[in-house]
């Protein structure tokens, strides 16, 4: 299977960096008209850096192309769930998909709500539902039959029906990372195509279950319509098989899963794939099309964040240059997990000549980079700004080492906004004891 995130060093130079993030006359990076230095003064470093126009015009865009149709984005939670971003997306008349109780209550926390969530996941727990159902979520996005048993026990407990539309793993490879790819038959996630049948009709004949639509996800960094179009065309042929058995349902929800330009990826943008998919479902629907969700996340935010760093010493190994820095695998895992390559620049231009550096960070780990064989022009005491930091950044993060989490930052028309304060060293033991 292809692995298209970990080519090393895609020529970059020739790619635009996203259009909040411009360099002055004097080469100095800034973010929607913020000096970058400024921000690392005021907040520290690392520190993540969103932009709210940036995520603003990225969903304005996926929302033109949707206009007249009936779809709605479910914002997927997992890419990046602090409570501002939630507000903003819901807002901005997002939906949400969740995969955890954790995450239910992150968007009741941010003012969402219940009826507009699909809760997705393979290993919902009996409270996880249950807290669901109370809260009146939308759907519940079933990965198996066991989880079907269980949702009808928990709903009848209840006296209420648990709405439902089934995840079927329709066996297509998204060419993406292996870590990230979920559409295939070898996968933990969804419900294999041919026993796809005969789960709709046990959730049909289940007394406390309302059947109301399908889904499927494919995987994560998509960059080609192709995929999702072999996706789609599997689930009608569903719909289609249902309808005959009299099951209708209200909803098809095609996942998430479109990637975005980290280097030099080029994936379709949302006006070429909707009307790439809708063309299908237009033709197929005879013009009363059911509703179509989506459960877009690093394709909203992944491009409107970055991860600012410090960097603490510059050494050499043998023939290897390295730029120590002060974030880590523990704010950004991508590169270490899936040889995820970030874009990464000198806050500050300097007339030097370029030295290819590997950045690492003090996490006791070899796996522990950020960027490889990367051409700077830096010294001790300078910033770089990780692009692409948006999704997948903080929520991935951990206290290994005993790394308190950074502060985050939205930048707003009107200033900047702490959205997330820095952890403290005493909050990350707070919860031990000592021996009696
Ligand atoms: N819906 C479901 C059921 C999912 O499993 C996912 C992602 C999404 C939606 C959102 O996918 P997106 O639009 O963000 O691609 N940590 C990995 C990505 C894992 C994605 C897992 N599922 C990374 O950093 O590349």
């Amino acid at each position: 299977m292809a692995i298209t995130e970990s080519a090393p060093n895609p020529d970059v130079s020739a790619v635009p960096l996203p259009a909040w993030l411009q360099r002055d006359a004097n080469g100095r990076l800034h973010a929607d008209g913020h000096d970058l230095n400024d921000l690392a003064d005021a907040w520290g470093t690392p520190l993540y850096v969103y932009s709210r126009a940036a995520i603003e015009a990225t969903l304005q865009r996926f929302q033109a192309a949707l206009a007249g149709r009936r779809a709605t984005i479910c914002y997927a939670l997992k890419a990046n769930s602090n409570l501002a971003i939630i507000d903003l997306m819901g807002r901005m008349g997002c939906g949400y998909d969740i995969v955890s109780g954790g995450e239910l209550a992150r968007v009741l926390a941010a003012g969402g709500d219940a009826s507009k969530v699909v809760f997705s996941g393979v290993g919902k727990s009996a409270d996880e539902i249950r807290e669901a159902l109370e809260q009146g979520v939308r759907c519940f996005n079933v990965e198996s039959r066991a989880e079907l048993e269980r949702l009808d026990e928990v709903a009848g407990r209840l006296g209420r029906k648990a709405p439902v539309s089934l995840r079927v793993n329709p066996d297509v490879d998204a060419a993406t990372h292996p870590y990230i790819s979920t559409g295939l038959r070898e996968n933990k996630f969804g419900i294999a195509h041919d026993m796809a049948l005969a789960s709709y009709r046990q959730a049909a004949a289940a007394p406390h279950l309302e059947v109301v639509g399908i889904d499927c996800h494919i995987g994560s960094q998509i960059t080609d319509v192709a995929p999702f179009l072999a996706a789609l065309d599997r689930l009608l042929g569903l719909v289609d098989q249902l309808a005959a058995e009299g099951i209708r349902l209200h909803h098809i929800d095609l996942g998430g899963g479109l990637g975005i330009r980290y280097g030099a990826e080029n994936p379709p943008d949302p006006q070429h794939l909707m009307d790439a998919l809708f063309d299908r479902i237009d033709a197929w629907s005879g013009g009363n099309p059911p509703e179509v969700l989506f459960e877009f996340g690093r394709a909203l935010v992944g491009n409107a964040g970055i991860l600012l760093t410090r960097t603490e010493y510059l050494k050499q190994n043998g023939d290897r240059h390295f730029a120590i820095v002060d974030a880590s695998m523990t704010e950004l895992i991508r590169p270490a997990l899936y040889q995820g390559w970030h874009r990464i620049e000198a806050v500050n231009r300097r007339n030097e000549p370029l030295q290819r550096y590997d950045v690492v960070g003090p996490v006791c780990e070899s796996s522990d980079w950020l960027g490889r064989d990367r051409p700077l022009a830096i010294a001790a005491g300078d910033l770089l700004a990780i692009l692409s930091a948006g999704a997948y950044g903080a929520v991935m993060s951990s206290n290994y080492n005993t790394r308190p989490r950074p502060a985050e930052v939205l930048i707003e028309a009107d200033g900047v906004r702490l959205i997330r304060e820095r952890e403290s060293i005493a909050s990350l033991f707070a919860l031990e004891k000592r021996l009696g």
